[in-house]
């Protein structure tokens, strides 16, 4: 850690965690806190708080909670300083140089300025008299101009030093070039432009920088697509190629597609929130991105073998972050962007719409999971289709999918609605159990059950999380506390939390969590900020004074059974030993 606190302090004054949390969800008033729908996992009702006094949030649904710093961390899917360097931005401030750190920073911060002026030098070339042959293409393809204009589309043209001549001029070394993955080294040593006579798209981060490209053909030439490898900016696994525009889309989905062509197409049609991986499959990283942009993704991906394999992978990953996920199955073109030339944005809206539950497709896949020629498979596969019709929430879906399922299985649609139906009550019953369960236990469903933190002694823990919200509450306490140590603390992680607090104040920092920075783990920030969201006690010297008797009651009673342990140690081994002399 090479902050300064006072830096990392100001950094968290001046971006107040309502204001930050506000831009990315609408929270609502309830009492001292703010609550809104938890954008780190999927849910209809809020979980998610935000306590302005104590600079903090925390989700009751996923338990993720931290500090201004730790939000930008998990919702721009930035590491601890990218999230710093985020927030100092922001709020307009200088980050403090810190040797290593801020070397490799200015680093990505050149080849960003460089990928942006090689952009810039690809559109400048399609509209010159050099990129005849890219306009020729953007017309076949049927791409606007304002498409070309909005993604930023060029061409790189056939030399084989255009890009670095022209970089080389606004003073960038050919080593800059080959590290943002735009030049390429030849076995002999020369170095020449990785891109050439290639219609390109410029890939885009979701803050906006441009971190790579990708070049077509304009032929049949091999290999048709070509991508910027990865880079100290572009990391494959962790970027969408259209996010930058989609994320801000209102239509309540993201479309996934498997190219380029069809995420500007769909874009060019009206669908703004269309996002194509880059050349790879869907990875979880991506998956996770995805879930903290929307609630429900559909796919489209080609129909093919390879779509079909790529598809059922994206399901699983997209399944497990809890987003809605749809299958989109187009019939008489490959892709999004030939059925919207062949069919138009209203068939395609129409499909989208029939997507919305994709239980055609799951019964499809179950389908050929089995040998419906044997009566044993047809069997057990009218036992899982059942099962699957039975999780639709509409009765005409249920008949009319029970119906299909029937039929594809070559038995009665009577028989099959037998199976569906106790499949049905069967999942009912088991909803009311837990439903009835949750009604009995609220207040266990509201307690942050943290897997990572079991206490060893709750007697104890639960006085040292009194301690840490009182004096998060109120700093001047921690003059009370002076005989208390961290050591004192039979949770580990309270007793750091409470050194690191009154670390802040002995300072004559502002106490809070949101400012400790690395100390803790995001996952420990998290345990820290569900100890601070939970009731309140009354702020009090004698709640404190509370507290304080329980922990030492508890320290010492360790202490004295700690000592006895050893007493009883000692004493085996000395009988031990007096064996052994015999
Ligand atoms: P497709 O081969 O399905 O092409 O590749 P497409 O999207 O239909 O492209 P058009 O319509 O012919 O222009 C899908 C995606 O796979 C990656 C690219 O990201 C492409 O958008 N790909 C494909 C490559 O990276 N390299 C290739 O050689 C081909
Ligand atoms: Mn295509």
């Amino acid at each position: 850690m090479a902050f300064p606190p006072s830096f990392l302090d100001e950094l968290s004054a001046r971006n107040p965690i309502v204001e930050v949390v506000g831009q990315y969800v609408r929270l609502t008033r309830k009492g001292s806190n703010l609550f809104g729908l938890c954008p780190f996992h999927a849910e209809k009702t809020p979980s998610f708080s935000v306590a302005p006094d104590k600079g903090i949030y925390y989700c009751f649904g996923c338990h993720k909670g931290g500090g201004v710093v730790n939000f930008i961390m998990e919702q721009e899917s930035l590491d601890f300083l990218d999230a710093v360097r985020f927030l100092a931005k922001r709020a307009g401030m200088e980050v403090p140089d810190d040797g290593a750190r801020a070397s490799g920073y200015r680093r990505q911060e050149r080849l960003w300025a460089l990928c942006k002026d090689a952009a810039r030098y690809f559109r400048a070339q399609l509209f010159s008299p050099a990129g005849a042959p890219g306009q020729d293409y953007i017309r076949r393809r049927a791409l606007s101009l304002d498409t070309v204009k909005r993604f930023g589309l060029g061409y790189a043209p056939n030399g084989w030093s255009g890009l670095l001549d022209a970089m080389g001029e606004k003073g960038y070394a050919k080593q800059d070039l080959l590290d943002a993955g735009l030049a390429v080294k030849s076995d002999k040593g020369g170095v020449y432009d990785r891109f050439r006579g290639r219609l390109m798209f410029p890939i885009i981060d979701v803050r906006g920088s441009v971190i790579g490209f990708g070049g077509r053909v304009l032929d049949d030439s091999k290999p048709k697509y070509l991508n910027s490898p990865e880079t100290v900016i572009f990391n494959k696994r962790k970027n969408l190629f259209a996010l930058n525009i989609a994320k801000k889309s209102k239509q309540g989905r993201i479309i996934l597609t498997e190219g380029y062509m069809d995420a500007i197409a769909l874009h060019q049609y009206g669908f703004d929130c269309a996002v194509a991986s880059l050349g790879t499959s869907l990875t979880e990283e991506h998956a996770g991105i995805l879930a903290k942009y929307t609630r429900q993704v559909v796919i489209t991906y080609d129909g093919d073998a390879a779509g079909q394999n790529a598809t059922r992978r994206a399901i699983d990953l997209l399944e497990k972050t809890g987003v809605q996920v749809r299958v989109l199955r187009m019939q008489g073109a490959k892709d999004p962007d030939e059925f919207l030339k062949q069919y138009g944005p209203d068939r395609f809206r129409l499909l989208l719409e029939r997507a919305e539950n994709h239980v055609e497709y799951r019964l499809d896949a179950l389908r050929r999971q089995f040998d419906l020629t044997a009566d044993d498979q047809r069997v057990a596969f009218l036992r899982q289709a059942a099962n699957l019709i039975a999780s639709l929430p509409s009765a005409v879906e249920r008949e009319v999918y029970g119906v299909r399922a029937a039929e594809a299985a070559g038995i009665s649609p009577e028989a099959m609605k037998l199976e569906a139906d106790k499949a049905y009550r069967q999942r009912r019953a088991q909803a009311r159990r837990r439903q009835a369960q949750k009604d009995l236990a609220p207040a266990a469903a509201a307690q942050p059950q943290s897997r990572e933190l079991r206490y060893e002694n709750v007697r104890s823990a639960m006085a040292e999380e009194g301690v840490l919200r009182l004096v998060l509450k109120e700093p001047a306490l921690l003059d009370a506390c002076r005989r208390l140590e961290p050591e004192h603390f039979s949770a580990p992680l309270l007793g750091r939390a409470y050194g690191l607090l009154r670390a802040q104040y002995e300072a004559g920092r502002p106490v809070g969590l949101g400012s400790l920075g690395e100390a803790v783990t995001p996952a420990e920030l998290g345990h820290l900020s569900a100890v601070a969201q939970k009731t309140d006690e009354l702020v009090s010297e004698q709640a404190l004074a509370d507290c304080l008797a329980v922990i030492d009651e508890e320290y010492a009673r360790r202490q004295v059974a700690g000592a006895a342990d050893l007493q009883a140690f000692h004493r085996r081994l000395q009988e031990k030993k007096g064996y052994g002399g015999n």
